[in-house]
């Protein structure tokens, strides 16, 4: 039995500019090209953003490549520090002006509709030594200024617009769990910092509605990493475990993304703690009455959670993990290199839980993927990598978002993390998620078996 998706579905995939750009003729660090010349001990063999997979130099031939496979559609970002000359006074850098509409245009030529995101965690090295980055709220101001610009830059062809990838992944790898530069602990900037990028997504919403871009057909939202908090057990405590996980990690983005407020919940357990944000009546208002018209879902693997044993840190600090602790589920299902757990239900639970909790609001899946590492051990004799697990991995989560769809959800696309092989973060080159692989020494690009399978999937608009 074919299953047929709906009309006009995006089958694409996702990158991000310093993931596959370079930093060629770019004016500005951002953290992690900062933290890359200060602490290049940190990425793993070393390799930091400086090259990526060249997209700055090859953006004509591996959109080529990505045409190649049909997709359709394809996300990336624009990076402030490319971008802009002067953040204060937003001004413009012409050859990364150049370099953005050269790329939105050769989207356009291939047929390939362009989806652009304003912020990947490429906050300008700079603001965040002045001004403490996220914490503070001039950078919020910032940002919309330069969100203004990309719109009245590009918004004539991009229709396609999100503010943020995964906000909260700044949250937690900033100031909580130590894993995005300047990696601090501390729970009171972690909250205010989460008020704060939720308060730049609606600034920069409220940008796009003054331009009445929405006149011109253009949309906006915000792509949110979702994992659903399942509770260890069904014991009450493990419950609200799941509870709070669900509040603080999933909710508080997506609550106010879609109502324009922090769920009820979770204020009344940040101000319990005393731990709530600094907010105004004003900013209020402004993120009340700017929310999203669209969602990006970024979902990699579930999470599972149970009441601590002991509370970290019921003295000092608030942190989000006084409420719930990891759980590690006997028996869970694995990825390749065992890094993390398959379970593409998920995606069908999310599914239903816009459906029902957020507005039924129309949404797609911008990111999906399966990292592996030594990618060559499945080299074929032509040369090319034979990723059967990622089809595998790929074809289960489409098959319980179509499930989803056909119980009424309202998703209109998927997106694989990633086109081609790119740059991770502090993983730098070790896992591979694309349907094209990356050869990091001399740049060449080879499309994998699942390059050719999507290549199938995305020509019948669905599979057998
Ligand atoms: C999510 C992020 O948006 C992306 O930047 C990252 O590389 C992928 N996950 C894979 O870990």
């Amino acid at each position: 039995m074919m299953k047929k998706f709906p009309e006009n579905f995006w089958w694409g995939a996702a990158t991000s500019g310093t993931q596959s750009e370079g930093r060629f003729n770019k004016q500005h660090a951002n953290v992690f090209d900062y933290w890359y010349e200060v602490e290049p001990e940190v990425f793993y063999n070393q390799v930091g953003p400086d090259t990526a997979s060249n997209f700055y130099n090859s953006y004509v031939e591996d959109i080529a490549l990505m045409k190649e496979i049909n997709l359709n559609s394809v996300r990336t970002s624009i990076q402030w520090t490319r971008l802009i000359d002067d953040f204060e006074t937003a001004s413009l850098n012409e050859d990364g002006v150049n370099f953005y509409n050269n790329v939105i245009d050769e989207f356009i030529k291939q047929g390939i509709t362009p989806v652009f995101n304003l912020h990947h965690f490429d906050l300008p090295a700079e603001l965040y030594h002045k001004y403490g980055g996220w914490e503070c709220k001039h950078v919020v101001e910032l940002f919309a200024k330069f969100a203004r610009l990309c719109f009245e830059v590009f918004g004539d062809r991009v229709k396609h617009w999100f503010t943020f990838n995964e906000p909260m992944v700044i949250v937690e790898g900033q100031y909580l769990y130590q894993f995005h530069y300047p990696k601090l602990v501390n729970g009171k900037k972690a909250v205010q910092v989460a008020y704060n990028l939720n308060l730049a997504s609606a600034k920069a919403i409220k940008e796009f509605r003054d331009l009445k871009l929405n006149e011109t057909g253009a949309k906006i939202g915000t792509i949110l990493n979702l994992t659903p908090s399942y509770p260890a057990s069904d014991k009450p405590e493990d419950v609200e475990a799941g509870r709070i996980a669900d509040l603080w990690r999933n909710e508080m983005f997506l609550h106010a993304a879609v109502y324009g407020e922090f769920p009820p919940a979770l204020v009344e357990l940040l101000t319990k703690d005393k731990a709530i944000w600094e907010s105004t009546e004003e900013e209020l208002a402004i993120l009340k009455e700017n929310t999203i018209d669209t969602l990006g879902v970024n979902f990699y693997h579930p999470s599972r959670v149970k009441a601590p044993d002991v509370a970290p840190n019921s003295v000092g600090d608030w942190m989000p993990d006084r409420y719930y602790d990891n759980y590690d589920m006997p028996g869970r299902r694995m990825n390749l290199d065992k890094g993390w757990e398959i379970y593409p239900k998920a995606l069908y639970d999310i599914a239903l839980n816009i459906r029902d909790n957020y507005k039924n609001i129309e949404w797609f899946v911008s990111e999906n993927g399966m990292g592996v590492s030594r990618e060559e051990r499945f080299l074929n004799k032509e040369g090319v990598i034979e990723d059967d697990y990622r089809i595998e991995f790929i074809q289960e989560h489409l098959e319980w978002l179509h499930k989803g769809i056909e119980e009424g959800s309202n998703c209109y696309g998927y997106h694989l993390w990633t086109p081609i092989d790119c740059w991770s973060w502090m993983n730098a080159y070790r896992n591979r998620y694309g349907f094209i692989s990356n050869n990091i020494h001399t740049q060449v690009k080879t499309i994998k078996k699942s390059g050719l399978w999507i290549k199938e999937v995305s020509a019948n608009n669905g599979f057998e």
